[in-house]
């Protein structure tokens, strides 16, 4: 590791080391607030909307002044965003451009298990030149991918990353990451915020080089384990939509963010600084809520998302207020500058959506998955059910259309991801009193220390190999993922 002024500050409360900038850093608030650009298909027919994604460098001014190369889809950070409807088709060609392989996952996807992301589907480098990362396993597609998304599934935001084996968080962290919102009828007929008062915030922590480029711990770029990386990459700068600490100005009127946390490993909890403006949740991972529910602060684990109502009618022209992370001190992550008043008909429903919480059925399978630090001479890293991940083991056979309860046990904090279907938190800590977070249908869920929480899945429609793992990227390429298969 080549990074100065490591150990003498403070740690961050909560796990990770702190990576920190070497270049000049601007002043929070001063960078306007990107909004990632929505993908062009390049045609369209009755089915299905096509286009073409190429993953290349790119030398974006991120930092004032300064020039960072990215590796991006489309050369930008975050991607372009796919804005989508439900039932219709999207069908993605992915050009590898790098010199690295990658792989692409739709996560929240129901994806059919060929264009799932699979980390050893590699799409090896166009140009040739170099062999990409040495893996074999999986198929290999020279160049290009077409990936498939049926999209058969309800509005929701979800996102596309990397998901290569062992190289997921270094890729990501380099620019690999973007939206994919899908749209249906029964969202779009709610008198919500719409327009350019719905706005997507993606939040990532990056560190910065004296050069520009990121920072990132060199031993992480293979698959190593880095013992002061054990806990995941947290850095110093917070960007949202690919800007530091950003500002944006606004009616005072309601807003619709869709918030992701795109982090490696850095956990938030949002909070404004001042005046009432709240979170009102209306949706989570897996689409809108049944009903809105309200919160002070917001607790927001990698790769999870909340899509929240915010109301600044409250504020008058002028004001600011700021959107901090109470568990990094009340860092500034962005502000909102109130500009003026104006006409608002949107309001938020009572009834969201039809969707009912399932009771929990009698006599279902039930599973456990242990996450835990590996122990083993030969893994120093982390494990599932006492595994490193091998794409040639299934950890389990899972029948489709049958109800199951997932438990995840676990000694520290990991935010559990699970690959193709949605789930709903059932209890949490023993007790069916869940956390203000775990409301509606997640595919991603925040598992505290020494707790242990219950879910209900089932999966439908795709047979083939599936993931669960950790969404702490770093502990994800140190083997805390696990392979099942759908049948
Ligand atoms: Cu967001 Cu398996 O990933
Ligand atoms: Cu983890």
């Amino acid at each position: 590791l080549t990074l100065s002024g490591c150990g003498q500050e403070a740690k961050p409360a909560q796990s990770g080391e702190l990576l920190r900038s070497k270049a000049k850093l601007p002043t929070p608030f001063q960078v306007p607030l990107p909004v990632p650009p929505v993908k062009k298909p390049t045609r369209s027919d009755a089915k299905a909307d096509y286009y073409q994604v190429v993953q290349r460098k790119a030398s974006l001014e991120i930092l004032p002044g300064l020039k960072t190369e990215v590796m991006g889809y489309d050369g930008l950070l975050p991607g372009p965003t796919f804005d989508v409807r439900s039932g219709r088709t999207t069908v993605v060609e992915q050009v590898n451009e790098l010199d690295v392989s990658t792989v692409v996952h739709l996560h929240g996807g129901h994806t059919p298990a060929p264009s799932d992301g699979w980390p050893l589907d590699l799409i090896m480098p166009a140009n040739g030149q170099h062999a990409g990362h040495h893996m074999s396993g999986g198929d290999m597609a020279m160049g290009k991918r077409t990936y498939t998304y049926p999209n058969q599934q309800r509005a929701a935001t979800l996102w596309y990353h990397d998901h290569t084996m062992d190289y997921t968080a270094p890729q990501v962290y380099r620019g690999l990451f973007g939206l994919h919102i899908i749209r249906d009828d029964e969202e779009e007929n709610l008198p919500l915020p719409k327009g350019d008062r719905e706005i997507p915030l993606v939040i990532a922590d990056r560190a910065f080089d004296a050069d520009g480029s990121f920072l990132y711990p060199a031993a992480k770029d293979g698959p190593g384990v880095e013992s002061a990386y054990m806990e995941g990459v947290v850095a110093d700068v917070t960007l949202v939509n690919g800007a530091p600490w950003p500002v944006h100005e606004v009616d005072a009127v309601r807003y619709r963010f869709r918030i992701l946390n795109a982090s490696n490993a850095r956990r938030y909890e949002l909070a404004f600084d001042k005046g009432p403006a709240k979170f009102v949740q209306i949706g989570s991972d897996g689409g809108l809520l049944d009903k809105p529910v309200e919160h002070k602060t917001l607790v927001i684990a990698p790769a999870e998302r909340f899509d929240v109502i915010v109301d600044f009618s409250q504020y008058q022209p002028g004001d600011e207020v700021t959107v901090v992370n109470k568990l990094d001190s009340n860092s500034g992550v962005l502000r909102f500058k109130i500009a003026r008043k104006a006409p608002d008909d949107t309001r938020i429903p009572a009834t969201l959506s039809s969707y009912a919480v399932t009771p929990r059925p009698a006599g279902v399978v039930r599973r456990e998955w242990r996450f835990r630090r590996g122990d083993a001479g030969d893994h120093r890293g982390w494990t599932i059910n006492g595994k490193a991940f091998d794409p040639v083991v299934m950890q389990a056979q899972v029948k489709l259309d049958q109800y199951e309860i997932w438990s995840f046990v676990t000694d520290v904090h990991h935010p559990v991801h699970v690959h193709l279907a949605p789930f709903q938190v059932l209890t949490r800590g023993g007790s069916s009193k869940l956390s203000a977070y775990d409301h509606g249908w997640k595919d991603t869920v925040d598992i505290r220390p020494a707790e242990v929480v219950e879910v209900l899945v089932k999966f439908s429609a795709h047979k083939g190999k599936y993931l669960i793992h950790c969404h702490n990227l770093e502990h994800e390429d140190m083997a805390m993922m696990a392979a099942f298969e759908t049948i």
